[in-house]
Order: C-alpha cells, then sequence, then structure tokens
C-alpha cells in the first residue's frame, strides 16, 4: 500500500512551526521557529507581534522542512493547518500558507483543531486505545476528554478560570522570571518544598473542573504580605507550593476520572505535560494500575509544533474530511 505523506502548518500562537508526518506517527521532519525571543521582554506574546514574524518566518520553514525530508511538494498528499483556536492574526498566516499551497499543488486541504494536535502527539508514541481519557494542560487550555473513538472528543472537565499554563507564567511574573514561567517555576519547584500548603481548588467537589486563579492570588497575596513585614520568601518554596497544589488537583481529577471511565489509556498534552513534578506525580499515581496505561509525549512535542497537527490530520484525512478553500481561522474554534 502507498505511504501516506502530510504536510501540516502550525502558527496558533508564537511558534511558526511546520512538519511532515508518514503514515500518521511518523515524524519525518519537524521544523519549530520560535519567537519566544521577541516576545520576552514585553512578558508575554504580543500578537502584532506574532503575526509579523510568522509572515517573515513561514516561506523559510517550508522550505526547510521539505529539505530536511528530501521531499518536494510532489509527494504531499494533503495539506494541514491549524484552524483555530489561538490569536486570529497569527493562525491567519499559517490557513493563508496552507490555503497557497493547497490551490497551487492541487492537494487536499484539512484543517486541524488546535487541542486535538496537542492530544495526537501521543499518537507519534504509541498507537490509540479506547476508551482513552486525555489530560489536556496548556497555556490557554485545561480540560479532561474523553475518547470513545478517533476524532471524538467530549470534555468531561475543564477550567472555570485560568488555565495551567496561564497560572505558571502569571505566578512567574510577580516572582520575575521570564516568559514563558513554566520551564522556570518548575525548575526553581524542584529545589524547594510545600512550605504554605496553599488551597488545592475544587478537589473535593464532585466534579472534573479545575480552577486556578485562586491559586495565583494566594501566591500574589503571600508575596505581598511578606514585602510589607519587610521579610524574603524562599522563591523555591513558594514555587514548589505553588507546583504542589496545581498537581495534586490536576492529578487526582485524573485518575478519579480514568476509574469512572474505565478508560485503557491516560495521555497527557500540552506545554504543562513537560512539567517535571507533573509527569512524576502521574507516574507514581498510575504506576500500580496494570489496565491503565499512561502515555506522556517527549519534551519536544508537548510544546507547539506542527508533527502533531499532521498526525491529528492524518486520522481526518482517512475518514475524508476535507476542508473548502474558504476555510478561514477560528479563534474560538470548538472541539
Ligand atoms: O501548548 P503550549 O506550547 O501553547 C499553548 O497552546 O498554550 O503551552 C505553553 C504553556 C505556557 O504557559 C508555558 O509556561 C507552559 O506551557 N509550560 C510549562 C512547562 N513548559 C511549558 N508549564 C509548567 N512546567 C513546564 N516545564
Ligand atoms: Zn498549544
Amino acid at each position: 500500500e502507498k505511504d501516506q505523506f502530510i504536510l501540516a502548518i502550525e502558527t496558533s500562537c508564537d511558534e511558526t512551526a511546520m512538519s511532515i508526518i508518514k503514515n500518521g506517527c511518523e515524524v519525518v521532519s519537524n521544523v519549530v521557529a520560535s519567537q519566544i525571543d521577541s516576545h520576552k521582554r514585553f512578558g508575554g506574546v504580543v500578537p502584532e507581534i506574532a503575526s509579523r514574524h510568522h509572515i517573515e518566518q513561514i516561506t523559510i520553514v517550508l522550505e526547510e522542512t521539505l529539505q530536511k525530508a528530501n521531499m518536494d511538494m510532489n509527494a504531499i498528499d494533503a495539506i494541514a493547518v491549524t484552524e483555530g483556536p489561538g490569536l486570529v492574526g497569527a493562525l491567519l498566516i499559517g490557513v493563508a500558507a496552507a490555503k497557497s499551497l493547497a490551490f497551487a499543488h492541487q492537494k487536499p486541504l484539512i484543517g486541524v483543531h488546535h487541542i486535538a494536535g496537542h492530544i495526537y502527539a501521543n499518537r507519534l508514541v504509541e498507537e490509540f486505545q479506547f476508551p482513552l481519557l486525555s489530560l489536556v494542560v496548556s497555556g490557554g487550555h485545561t480540560e479532561i476528554i474523553l475518547m470513545r473513538d478517533h476524532g471524538e472528543f467530549e470534555v468531561i472537565g475543564e477550567t472555570r478560570d485560568d488555565a495551567a499554563g496561564e497560572a505558571y507564567d502569571k505566578v512567574a511574573k510577580t516572582l520575575g522570571l521570564p516568559y514563558p514561567g513554566g520551564p522556570h517555576i518548575d525548575r526553581l519547584a524542584q529545589e524547594g518544598e510545600d512550605q504554605f500548603q496553599f488551597t488545592r481548588a475544587l478537589l473535593h467537589e464532585d466534579s472534573y473542573d479545575f480552577s486556578f486563579s485562586g491559586l495565583k492570588t494566594a501566591v500574589m497575596n503571600t508575596l505581598h504580605n511578606a514585602k510589607q513585614k519587610g521579610q524574603e520568601l524562599s522563591d523555591v518554596n513558594l514555587a514548589a507550593s505553588f507546583q504542589a497544589s496545581v498537581i495534586d488537583v490536576l492529578v487526582e481529577k485524573t485518575y478519579r476520572a480514568a476509574k469512572e471511565y474505565g478508560v485503557k489509556q491516560l495521555i497527557v498534552a500540552g506545554g504543562v505535560a513537560a512539567n517535571k513534578g507533573l509527569r512524576k506525580a502521574l507516574e507514581e499515581k498510575f504506576s500500580a494500575e496494570k489496565d491503565l496505561e499512561l502515555l506522556i509525549p517527549p519534551f519536544h512535542l508537548c510544546t507547539d509544533n506542527a508533527a502533531m497537527i499532521g498526525a491529528a490530520a492524518s486520522i481526518a484525512y482517512e475518514q475524508g474530511h476535507r476542508a473548502k478553500l474558504d476555510l478561514n481561522a477560528n479563534p474560538s474554534l470548538s472541539l
């Protein structure tokens, strides 16, 4: 049987990324041009700057992606692109590029949901077994998603305010750490201990929802009060206490949901899945589960990339999903 090659494009936030995926699960090439250095001095992603960088980078990244794969457009079966959610101006660059390529080379076009991409990053590691549960933790999302089959997503719990990554970034900012703050808090947390015992929000509530904005405020208040009293607080213990509170609820609620739905796999997705403390806590919690496999992608597939978009698109392609050339960026696309 003929191999299937998908060229995937991801520009929803601050990475200009393209990848070629073979048969849905093999990464042939994977290029990520990060703009983080341009946004750092502003303490977060500036949408206008993101769009400009995507325009500058997109053709360069395309050439590099094809070159690394030693392929040309003739060998590509379909073009996939993140259509949402994300920054509209950033998404538009990827969508315009994908439509141009699809039109010029007469290839099918596939629109992909960014979160479906994060989930399917796991399929680059191992085949899915249904039903499965996915814990999606990124800068914009915190959700527990049940999948009974490919392409079927049922949100069974989500954050009521801030996303987990957003909380990491905001707390990092108050500690004077650079953007994105997640990896920095993670590093500090390894050296500290849970001195402050912040509340585990919604832990005992009978739902799979999360809430992280109260925790963020608790950290800020702790810092503020110490400052007023002229006390020096230990950053490592603050980071460790914050991280412990986040991880405790993520792990406990995900475990509870996995048991209730009797799933075969728990797959972790999104930028916060790169968190060392979270990975360790999940591994410990699920280590005794013989019939429940824990999948966590390698670090470079946790944060935004296009390989995951190609992996998700491959299934959509086989299922016959095709976008038309009027495909538009949708910043608030639902799963
Ligand atoms: O998935 P992603 O690359 O972009 C979104 O779709 O949002 O996730 C980015 C988020 C940021 O909030 C970043 O701080 C967080 O993932 N992040 C981490 C770690 N690495 C990245 N959070 C905690 N620990 C980490 N090691
Ligand atoms: Zn993402």
